[in-house]
């Protein structure tokens, strides 16, 4: 079933410049962006997007990393595209990830892991209508 779900490639990957190899592998799965934008985010917009994971060990150093620049934000379509999309990625933990995907290909560590994406049906549409609310 065709289905949209939501992306980022994170500050790392922009500041490595992987943005065009990442966006290749999403393309050449056929998952088509409809929408997409460069920002950088403040610490406040990082705890609503990351609103399950605050005050987690980890997340003060999540955020800190999300809001050091410049990332992409984008909405991927096709067919099911949630899944297919996280499966591209790879685990979390690039040492974890699966030879070939994104992480494995692209990530520095469990922190500076290049890519988020929606992990349900449900957080892709809450995603998608925080970031691109008029979309
Ligand atoms: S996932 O991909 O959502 O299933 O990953 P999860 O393990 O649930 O982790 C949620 C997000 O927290 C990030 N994370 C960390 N950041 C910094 N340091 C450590 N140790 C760490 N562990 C997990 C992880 O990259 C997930 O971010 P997103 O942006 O969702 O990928």
């Amino acid at each position: 079933m065709t289905a949209r779900t939501f992306a980022i490639i994170k500050p790392d990957a922009v500041e490595d410049g992987n943005v065009g190899d990442i966006l290749s592998r999403y393309e050449h799965a056929k998952l088509r962006p409809v929408a997409m934008d460069q920002r950088t985010i403040s610490p406040e917009f990082a705890d609503r997007h990351y609103s399950e994971h605050v005050g987690r060990d980890y997340y003060p150093a999540l955020r800190d990393f999300m809001t050091e620049g410049p990332l992409i934000a984008v909405v991927l379509e096709g067919e099911e595209a949630v899944a297919r999309v996280r499966a591209l990625n790879g685990a979390t933990d690039p040492a974890k990830a699966a030879p070939g995907t994104i992480r494995a290909d692209f990530a520095q560590s469990v922190r500076r892991n290049a890519v988020h994406a929606s992990d349900s049906p449900e957080t892709a549409a809450s995603e998608i209508a925080l970031w691109f609310p008029d979309l």
